[in-house]
């Protein structure tokens, strides 16, 4: 039962970790570069890598990627900025914009930056053909069946609101507007195994046959699976690799064209390099449970709240104490927030778990491995929290790319 993190393995070791809450404030989120890079490593048979930045968008991060050779998704006119800032081009396909509508404002700067589109509705491709011809696009298709590790991360099927259910009816819309059609994608959810892979590949042909165009690219989409418990398997890059290839040779045979392989990581780039640093400020019994109060919250660390997801949890004592594995108890962490779904063991649902951890004492640190992705940017400002610092090692140094927000930053917004 481990309580520490790794000492030999990554800058997340303990002497770091010790360095920075010497330093600063907790809570606090810090990544390893390194870690990146060597997920980027595993993937460097895909032509070409998109960072879904939505898994964890700090513009250092996204120019860590963009030196990486990485393009860009961007779902919003914000994420689209953070890749411009971080020095991804317009008018190229550097950033594709991943959506199932457009707001006014995000598609007038769509066509004013020349982005391509990776459109999810027919009515999207309407109202870019109709003030911009010419313009690139895919086809975000749904295939009629979806997965996810949560019901809320299925983004296939009659139940997700993602992706064009018929892409056929969309090829008059293009011809109509002189749309460019270069690529289709599929993104069915994150999390996904083999067997559902197998159907995805499967229904791109498909797909690829019945539009019967000739376009330049095909994306897997995001959903690589991490584990985030001891006992899962990392994912075989080379099976995942291997599946998609076949689909394109396929679809390259069909269409008598060369097809660029694209994929779309967010988790599977990021998840494993990033962990939440948080401080033990109560620790109190209710009738037979025992709870453990930090000072980080559901505002700050959603996952466990919204879909019962499950991070590693290790101890970081705040005195010269020896943690002894053996003294362990059955405890709940809970977080500071207004509201009884602010603990993070908790199963799907709602459902309070305990955890098997040594016994704390105030002032000790908890450390939630493993929320480089999802962890930082699904934050709120929730109970008024302000936003709180990242930091990230490269290179032997220690990088502020995030300070933490101030309540007067937050409260300035009103005035
Ligand atoms: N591409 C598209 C079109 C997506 O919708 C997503 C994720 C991705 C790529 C990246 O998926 P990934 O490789 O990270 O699994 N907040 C949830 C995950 C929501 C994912 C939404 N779309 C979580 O914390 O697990």
């Amino acid at each position: 039962m481990p309580q520490l993190i790794n000492t030999t393995t990554s800058n997340l070791n303990i002497k770091n970790i010790k360095y920075l809450i010497k330093k600063y404030q907790s809570p606090f989120w810090v990544y390893d570069a390194n870690i990146i890079y060597n997920k980027i490593q595993l993937l460097k048979q895909f032509d070409i890598i998109r960072f879904a930045q939505k898994a964890c968008s700090n513009t250092h991060i996204l120019q860590l990627m963009r030196k990486n050779n990485l393009k860009v998704d961007a779902v919003s006119l914000g994420e689209i900025q953070r890749a411009l800032s971080a020095g991804f081009k317009k008018n190229s396909d550097e950033i594709i914009f991943t959506a199932d509508l457009f707001d006014k404002e995000t598609l007038s700067k769509i066509i004013k930056y020349n982005i391509p589109v990776n459109a999810g509705s027919l009515d999207m491709l309407k109202q870019l053909g109709s003030i911009s011809p010419g313009h690139h696009i895919w086809l975000r298709i749904n295939p009629k069946f979806g997965y996810g590790h949560s019901k809320k991360t299925n983004t296939g099927g009659e139940n997700s609101k993602h992706g064009i259910w018929d892409p056929s009816l969309a090829i008059p819309i293009i011809k109509k507007y002189n749309l460019k059609l270069i690529g289709l994608h599929m993104h069915i959810g994150s999390g996904v195994n083999y067997e559902h892979l197998k159907k995805v590949c499967h229904a791109m042909i498909k797909s690829a046959i019945q539009i019967n165009k000739k376009i330049i690219f095909i994306s897997a989409g995001g959903g690589l699976p991490i584990p985030y418990k001891f006992n899962e398997k990392p994912i075989n890059i080379k099976k995942y690799f291997a599946l998609w290839d076949q689909a394109r040779n396929k679809i390259s045979q069909f269409l008598k064209t060369p097809i660029q392989l694209e994929i779309e990581p967010g988790r599977f780039l990021v998840a494993e390099s990033g962990v939440l640093v948080s401080q033990v400020r109560a620790i109190k019994k209710m009738g037979n449970k025992n709870f453990v109060l930090i000072d980080a919250g559901f505002n700050d660390l959603m996952r466990p709240t919204m879909y019962g997801s499950y991070h590693h949890i290790s101890v970081i004592p705040s005195n010269n104490r020896k943690i002894n594995e053996y003294k362990t108890i059955e405890t709940v962490i809970g977080g500071p927030l207004c509201e009884s779904g602010d603990i993070f063991t908790q199963k799907e649902g709602g459902n309070i778990e305990t955890r098997t951890l040594p016994i704390m004492q105030i002032g000790d640190y908890l450390i939630f491995h493993d929320t480089g992705a999802y962890g930082a940017s699904m934050s709120s400002n929730y109970n008024t929290r302000p936003l709180i610092q990242e930091i990230l090692i490269e290179n032997n140094t220690f990088k502020t790319i995030r300070r933490r927000q101030t309540i007067e930053e937050l409260l300035s917004l009103e005035q």
